[in-house]
């Protein structure tokens, strides 16, 4: 092991979380990391330890990309709401005030503060343990429940990549302040199967032809989330985004001249709620295409999340309408 890789006590043990069952730890690791440019040294040195130290025959692109969005996710997240205590209402002001200046200008903030955020680590070869702890008053109440994950509020978010992370199947849990989240994925997932979305029946909304519609679209997104997780190059990834774009703009069009056709009461709701979308996804298009950008994790983070929200709120509410009228 690196000499600057340091075995601790089991944090996780600690906190008590025994649920986690953190007692076949084989390493307890704990990294106090200052600045957001350490993140990306950090998923390496993680790498190196499952790879060169301990051997763990795990897939290494679902490896990079459950860390890369862990830490990328939960770390700023502890800066913002937990160090620096920025609500929701704020951090948008700034976002809108301060644009691409925006993590520069949270960085000298958090450098004055001179409060780390610790980046512990617990692997055995059953599953890797992630958990990322800041000195603060708690997670920004509004985008979590305190004590563990509520699906019900998840499916609220947007634009939160450990929200991805949960539909993708890892286990998230917060300690009671908030303060401390840790996220786990099994040996089982990094063995088995790739992280994927799963249509499952709360996404129903009982007119087959949507059904099938949607169920498409998670399929369009298990692409993107497959041509993450194996680094897929450019040209296939616009590939994909195109077709995405296209089958949403399909898709949207077919709802809204349905509504249109029955007289749909919440009709102009519905189509606002579509319009957002589809400027986003036209946005994704644009972004990867225009600037060779690689595909944003929270990007595609916010727009899974809004589908799974639109799905399951806005477009179940016009099931029992359709079904009155046999629409089915
Ligand atoms: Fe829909
Ligand atoms: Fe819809």
């Amino acid at each position: 092991m690196g000499s600057d890789l340091e075995l601790v006590e089991c944090m996780h043990r600690e906190e008590g979380l025994r649920e986690l069952n953190c007692s076949n730890c084989k390493y307890c690791l704990s990294f106090p990391i200052k600045a957001f440019s350490e993140i990306d040294t950090l998923v390496s040195k993680i790498k190196d330890l499952i790879y060169n130290q301990i051997n763990l025959a795990w897939d290494a692109s679902k490896v990079s990309f459950f860390l890369k969005v862990v830490l990328n996710e939960a770390i700023p997240n502890a800066v913002e709401h937990g160090i620096l205590g920025i609500d929701s209402a704020q951090k948008k002001a700034l976002h809108q005030e301060l644009s691409a200046d925006y993590p520069a200008h949270i960085q000298k903030r958090w450098s004055e503060k001179n409060k780390p955020v610790v980046v512990s680590l617990c692997l055995s070869p059953k599953r890797i343990l992630l958990g990322c702890h800041d000195s603060g008053e708690g997670f920004d109440p509004e985008l979590y429940t305190m004590s563990s994950v509520n699906k019900n509020s998840l499916l609220k978010l947007s634009g939160r990549g450990l929200m991805l992370l949960d539909s993708l199947g890892v286990n998230l849990q917060w300690n009671a302040k908030g303060n401390s989240v840790l996220c786990s994925i099994s040996d089982k997932t990094l063995r088995e199967r790739k992280l994927q979305l799963h249509f499952d029946k709360i996404f129903h909304v009982g007119v087959e032809e949507f059904d099938a519609q949607h169920q498409k679209l998670f399929g369009f997104f298990n692409l993107l989330l497959n041509n993450l997780q194996e680094s897929s190059d450019d040209d296939t990834l616009l590939a994909t985004i195109v077709e995405l774009t296209n089958y949403v703009h399909l898709h949207l069009s077919a709802e809204e001249k349905k509504m249109r056709e029955y007289n749909y009461p919440g009709y102009d709701k519905h189509k606002n709620e579509h319009e957002y979308f589809s400027l986003q996804v036209l946005s994704l298009h644009d972004k990867v295409q225009k600037k060779g950008e690689a595909l944003d994790i929270e990007v595609l983070g916010f727009l899974v999340g809004w589908l799974k929200n639109h799905i399951a709120k806005t477009d179940r509410g016009y099931t029992a309408f359709f079904r009155e009228r046999g629409v089915s």
